[in-house]
């Protein structure tokens, strides 16, 4: 079951997060609520039999901007147009089962219903191709600054800014399919 993130789901968030990132580069616990705390909406659990095993954490952003990495937020910034998806995790006894397909078309969904149909992202620890699949782009950084605040984040990981326009990705596919009919 995917549903919205309840107070009681935080120690299990913060499990998978130091089960699925390097002890450097975890965020804290104030800095990954805050992203619940101004997007209840786009912040998600999947639960399997009652327990937590995955999270993805998103929210309005500007597009083209990065948000800064482990910080507090405490609000959002005016003429937001994009949902920016800042984290994906599933507990590792739970990969390979497509769970985080649920929770990223769930967060698709959530985001169409609040008017935003421009997503991005950064990918980490070789994710691109999972995000690929879903339609994101790598796209260019927003800045040489930005590099060099990730690196400092992930210094032994890949990373790509990634974006993607759902709507515009499901008519491609489809006129994909019908120039596909050789009378056409
Ligand atoms: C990324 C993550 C959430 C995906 O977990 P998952 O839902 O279990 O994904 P699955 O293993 O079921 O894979 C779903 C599909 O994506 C594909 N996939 C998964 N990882 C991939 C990758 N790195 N590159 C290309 N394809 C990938 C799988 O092949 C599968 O497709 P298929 O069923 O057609 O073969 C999980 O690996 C994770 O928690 N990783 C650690 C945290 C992390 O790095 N998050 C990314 C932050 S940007």
């Amino acid at each position: 079951m995917i549903r919205r993130i309840q107070s009681s789901d935080w120690p299990s968030i913060a499990r998978i997060q130091a089960e699925s990132y390097p002890h450097e580069v975890l965020e804290s616990l104030e800095s990954l609520q805050s992203h619940w705390h101004v997007s209840e909406a786009t912040c998600l659990v999947a639960e399997v039999r009652g327990a937590v095993v995955g999270y993805i954490l998103s929210h309005p952003w500007i597009r083209g901007k990065v948000p800064p990495l482990n910080e507090i937020y405490s609000n959002l910034p005016a003429n937001c147009d994009s949902l920016f998806i800042h984290d994906l995790a599933l507990s590792p006894s739970f990969r390979g089962m497509r769970i985080g397909d649920g929770l990223v078309e769930a967060v698709f969904e959530a985001g169409s219903a609040l008017g935003l149909t421009h997503l991005s992202l950064i990918s980490v620890q070789g994710s691109t191709g999972f995000w690929k699949r879903f339609g994101f782009k790598i796209s260019f950084p927003p800045s040489v600054e930005y590099v060099i605040a990730v690196k400092r984040f992930y210094p032994a990981s890949d990373f790509a800014c990634m974006e993607c326009i759902p709507d515009l990705e499901k008519k491609l596919t489809k006129l994909a399919k019908l120039t596909k009919f050789p009378f056409l």
